[in-house]
């Protein structure tokens, strides 16, 4: 595989974990945040915001290749002005402000682009007519990537856990574990399983190989939030005192099917293989 240079927009928790992947590859990685002073060794910090086109175009003058682009920013606030900054114009801004095109550019949306709530199977070619506004801003950002003159893909991480994300945990170590009515299917996704599939399909990329334009990467096991907070409970001893309904998200079922059969391999297959492993970190 020949050594590209990439460039991680919105070089965070993902970002900085797949730039670490590409370096062990050999490759050239550029990561684009405000704040670069925690991105990790060997990653080439670009400060910049995404929001302001004059100061973006000063910060990627020198980058005057430019293989693969990846834009993996989050929004900064969680309101529509947000996320329209974060999701679309941002995507704009970033590929004005390139002195050069991408061979290929990468796109981090959710799953939160599907509407489905009656715990059904959802893939790549499920409609996806979301109510909320992140939904629709989301699913927006995707349709400017898939419409840009350069080749593009979106990825649909679902729900992403992993180190420092202990929302869950803490959730059950309070004593708190969803209950069994009415049920509600979950879906997750490992942070090293998401910087591991934006790896898999760069390198196809890079070996000429062709790839779809929209993924949805989630773990092989979509379970019921009473199931998961139940194995935690058990898992880490702790006694269960309350029962709350939660429904952040639609229940429905992600598929891996069309990532799988290209050929990932997820490193954590189910919420019993990550969480032990994180469970098992912060015991250490
Ligand atoms: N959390 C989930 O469960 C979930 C689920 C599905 C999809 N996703 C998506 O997955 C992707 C990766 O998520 P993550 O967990 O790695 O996010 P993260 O750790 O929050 O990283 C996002 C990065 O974007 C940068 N950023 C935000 N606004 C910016 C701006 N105006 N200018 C420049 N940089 C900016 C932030 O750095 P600075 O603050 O230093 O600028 C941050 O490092 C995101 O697109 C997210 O929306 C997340």
């Amino acid at each position: 595989m020949q050594q590209a240079t990439i460039l991680i927009v919105g070089c965070g928790d993902v970002g900085s974990t797949l730039g670490q992947m590409l370096l062990n590859q050999g490759h050239k990685v550029f990561g684009l945040r405000r704040n670069i002073n925690q991105l990790p060794q060997g990653i080439q910090g670009i400060s910049a915001d995404l929001t302001n086109l004059e100061s973006l175009k000063a910060a990627l003058a020198d980058l005057d290749e430019c293989h693969i682009l990846v834009y993996a920013a989050a929004a900064s606030s969680h309101d529509e002005a947000g996320y329209e900054a974060a999701y679309v114009t941002g995507v704009q801004n970033t590929l004005q402000a390139l002195p050069s095109k991408p061979k290929h550019l990468f796109f981090t949306s959710s799953s939160g682009v599907y509407h489905q709530n009656d715990s059904e199977w959802v893939d790549e070619s499920s409609p996806c007519e979301p109510k909320s506004f992140s939904g629709k801003i989301m699913l927006k950002g995707e349709q400017q990537v898939l419409s840009a003159d350069i080749p593009g893909t979106v990825v649909r991480f679902s729900g992403i856990y992993g180190p420092g994300r202990n929302h869950l945990i803490n959730r059950v170590m309070r004593g708190d574990i969803a209950p069994a009515k009415p049920e509600h299917y979950s879906n997750r996704i490992h942070r090293d399983d998401c910087a591991g599939v934006l790896s898999f399909l760069i390198s196809k990329v890079l070996n000429s190989e062709a790839i779809d334009p929209c993924y949805l990467a989630s773990d092989s096991n979509p379970v019921t939030m009473h199931e998961i907070t139940t194995w935690m409970a058990t898992t880490i001893n702790s006694q269960i005192t309350s029962e709350t309904v939660s429904r952040r998200a639609g229940s429905k079922r992600c598929s891996n099917n069309k990532l799988i059969k290209a050929g990932y391999t997820f490193k954590y297959p189910s919420y019993t293989e990550g969480y032990s492993d994180l469970l098992d970190l912060d015991q250490k």
